[in-house]
């Protein structure tokens, strides 16, 4: 943990001795031993660290898609494995926003309607829906592909979909895994400009796991997470 980090600024995220466990028919799986950090409101962080050594099952705990074995992430100073039901939907709907390593578009619907998803399952009403996701499609810079299915989309085009899709419902927290992992280096360029001016713009706090060199050095720190345990964390 980086006390002085912690020491000037509010705390977001507190992670407290995190440990995550999988059942398999082999037997249990330790895939976090005792993770504890701190984030705080505005920060970006860079994740990184070899392939299996736990940054996705991380992001999925930080963001309350799934329940750790022992320890807990408190969020605000509330614990999230607390919530239920309609509150931890709450949630995972609108205080934060998931890109994904694989940008999970749904196929069959356009950009637009990808993008209002999230929106009409927290119950927006369809033309406010319409409104904000032609908005946040604008402000990636898709005016002109809001009908274009997945499929039609550019590597580049659908990750800003998914950021777009991530952040209609305007959350506070921005996760992010591999969000430039399958871009050539040009247009993952572009989607770290995109993300860092997104920061700015919507005072977000960004969580990216990215084995992008320029990507991390774009952020403010750096988490290494080796063989489920904080080896690392540094500013940049
Ligand atoms: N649902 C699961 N059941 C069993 N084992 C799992 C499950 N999810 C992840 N694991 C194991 O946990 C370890 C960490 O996986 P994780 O996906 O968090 O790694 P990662 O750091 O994101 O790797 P990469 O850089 O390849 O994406 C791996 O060994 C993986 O096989
Ligand atoms: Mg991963």
């Amino acid at each position: 943990m980086n006390d002085s980090d912690a020491s000037n600024g509010t705390v977001m995220i507190e992670v407290a001795d995190l440990g995550k466990s999988f059942s398999t028919p082999g037997g249990d799986i330790e895939v976090l031993h005792g993770v504890s950090l701190r984030i705080k409101a505005g920060e970006r962080i860079a994740v990184v660290g070899t392939s299996g050594a736990g940054k996705t099952t991380l992001m999925h705990l930080l963001g309350g898609l799934d329940r750790p074995t022992s320890g807990d992430v408190l969020f605000e100073g509330e614990s999230l494995f607390r919530l239920r039901g309609a509150e931890l939907d709450a949630f995972r709907n609108s205080t934060v926003g998931f890109v994904f390593q694989f940008n999970q578009l749904l196929p069959e619907f356009s950009a637009l309607e990808n993008t209002m998803m999230p929106l009409l399952i927290g119950g927006a009403r369809r033309s406010e829906a319409l409104q904000k996701s032609t908005e946040m499609l604008h402000e990636v810079g898709l005016s002109h592909r809001l009908s274009h299915k997945p499929g039609a989309l550019s590597g580049g085009e659908q990750q800003r979909v998914a950021i777009a899709r991530a952040l209609v419902c305007k959350p506070r927290l921005l996760l992010a895994d591999e969000p430039t992992g399958n871009l050539d280096s040009n247009t993952s360029s572009e989607i770290m400009l995109l993300l860092n001016q997104l920061h700015q713009t919507h005072g977000l706090t960004m969580i990216i796991v990215t084995h992008n060199q320029a990507l991390a050095n774009s952020l403010d720190r750096t988490l290494r997470i080796e063989d489920g345990i904080v080896a690392g964390d540094n500013l940049n």
